[in-house]
């Protein structure tokens, strides 16, 4: 039996796909829980085991020059454009198994299914796997999906992670040529469109009791990183009122972000994940403090105010407090529409799968807000219990990525290019 399949369930696609994501899920940094990320040797070992599974579902398959996994089955004639199908396969620290996996390896077993049985269509087939979509070694994200779009920025090769390696430095290696990302880049004239199948990662399919949704657009983001310095000292001997307090001003600033996107009347969303205070001893006030900020709203605009007055609020403080202040954008992406035509033809898929259609936003961040610059984006999400993600609990039933894998199979076999699409919807 064929690695990653599972038993009995195979008749479905269901079966070889929770196979193959516990298969992926145990190639992790850490032994007690999932992380993997970008130019590491559980990427590489993640890419050895995608591009098997790729070949053994009849693709052709290579690692591009930044690392993402690429799959292609031709059409009924060599050459043709494709419909580009994939996700991500990074992921956060003490993640989940299925945010980014679940559309990968599902697109992978539907492109199986279709080898199994010796179908051929009138366009090709990729799927890619994106080695970075998390932003998590380097503060930029979409990396792997960027460099597929050509908008890479070279810039980004300069970032360090957290242990001050810089990106280029961990491009070459991995064995990749930091001067040659853009041989990844690909045209709008090689693909009719871009779909991707998700988890949710929110608890509204599971509110509507359903196992599937169409996704109308990706909410856009902007990430910051924000430096605080004051003056380190003897915790025993400083007065209160002489102090500079790098950590207890970053404190000040985290919640004054908490609470000015929880009274905002709308879904504003702001989170600080990441501190770190220097020099990070119990008898010593910290000198300084670096942070990230993730401001999201339901659009640019709302998200664009809120960052502003973020600023101002940490401006003030930082001022107020005596410390300085080093704060930069890392990482802004606008809101994404999914195209109107791939809209109709994934809730078609859905009903034809006997399930009622329900339109949804993505409050997360996908590889799509990246692919829009090369393809019409289209988005199916499935239902995660509890809408848990980003953790250890992030879960989807058996029957649900069997759903999940029908829908996409249903949609590949009648997908009509848009041209295509447009005419006959008259
Ligand atoms: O941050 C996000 O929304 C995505 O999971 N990268
Ligand atoms: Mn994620
Ligand atoms: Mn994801």
């Amino acid at each position: 039996m064929e690695a990653g399949s599972a038993g009995p369930e195979n008749a479905s696609l269901g079966g070889e796909i929770v196979g193959r994501i516990n298969q992926l899920a145990a190639i992790s940094e850490t032994s007690a829980d999932l992380t993997r990320t970008f130019l590491t040797r559980e990427h590489r070992a993640a890419a050895e085991l995608i591009l098997a599974w790729m070949r053994s579902a009849g693709m052709a398959a290579h690692l591009d020059a930044i690392g993402n996994v690429c799959g292609r089955y031709e059409g009924d004639r060599p050459n043709l454009p494709c419909l580009m199908l994939g996700s991500h396969y990074d992921t956060v620290r003490d993640a989940g198994k299925w945010d980014g996996p679940l559309g990968l390896i599902t697109a992978i077993s539907c492109v199986g299914d279709l080898a199994r049985r010796g179908r051929r269509l009138p366009f090709a087939i990729e799927v890619t796997g994106f080695a970075d979509e998390e932003g998590v070694r380097f503060a930029s994200t979409l990396l792997g999906s960027r460099a597929v779009a050509g908008t890479f920025e070279e810039s980004v090769l300069g970032t360090k992670d957290r242990a001050g390696i810089p990106m280029r430095e961990a491009l070459i290696e991995f064995g990749l040529d930091p001067d040659h990302i853009g041989a990844a880049a690909r045209t709008r004239r090689q693909l009719h469109a871009y779909i991707e199948l998700h988890i949710e990662q929110g608890p509204v399919l599971e509110a509507q009791n359903l196992p599937v949704g169409v996704v109308t657009a990706i909410a856009g983001a902007t990430r910051l990183a924000a430096r605080l310095t004051g003056m380190a000292g003897h915790a025993g001997t400083v007065p209160m009122r002489l102090r500079q307090d790098a950590l207890a001003g970053a404190a000040e600033c985290i919640g004054a972000i908490e609470e000015f996107c929880r009274t905002d009347d709308s879904d504003l969303v702001g989170t600080v994940g990441y501190i770190h205070a220097m020099p990070g001893a119990t008898n010593v006030i910290p000198g300084q403090v670096s942070f990230t900020i993730d401001v999201r709203a339901p659009t640019d605009a709302h998200r664009k105010r809120a960052v502003a007055d973020i600023v101002r609020r940490i401006e003030n403080i930082a001022k107020r407090r005596g410390l300085s202040l080093q704060l930069d954008v890392t990482h802004e992406n606008r809101t994404v529409p999914c195209a109107p035509w791939l809209k109709q033809q994934v809730a078609e898929a859905i009903s034809g799968e006997g399930f009622p259609v329900f339109e949804l936003p993505s409050g997360a961040g996908h590889d799509g807000m990246a692919m829009i610059d090369i393809a019409d984006v289209g988005m199916v999400f499935v239902r995660c219990r509890g809408g848990i993600s980003h953790h250890p609990d992030e879960h989807v039933e058996f029957a649900d990525a069997d759903a999940g894998a029908r829908v996409l199979l249903r949609l590949i076999e009648n997908f009509r290019p848009r041209d295509e699409a447009q005419s006959n919807s008259g």
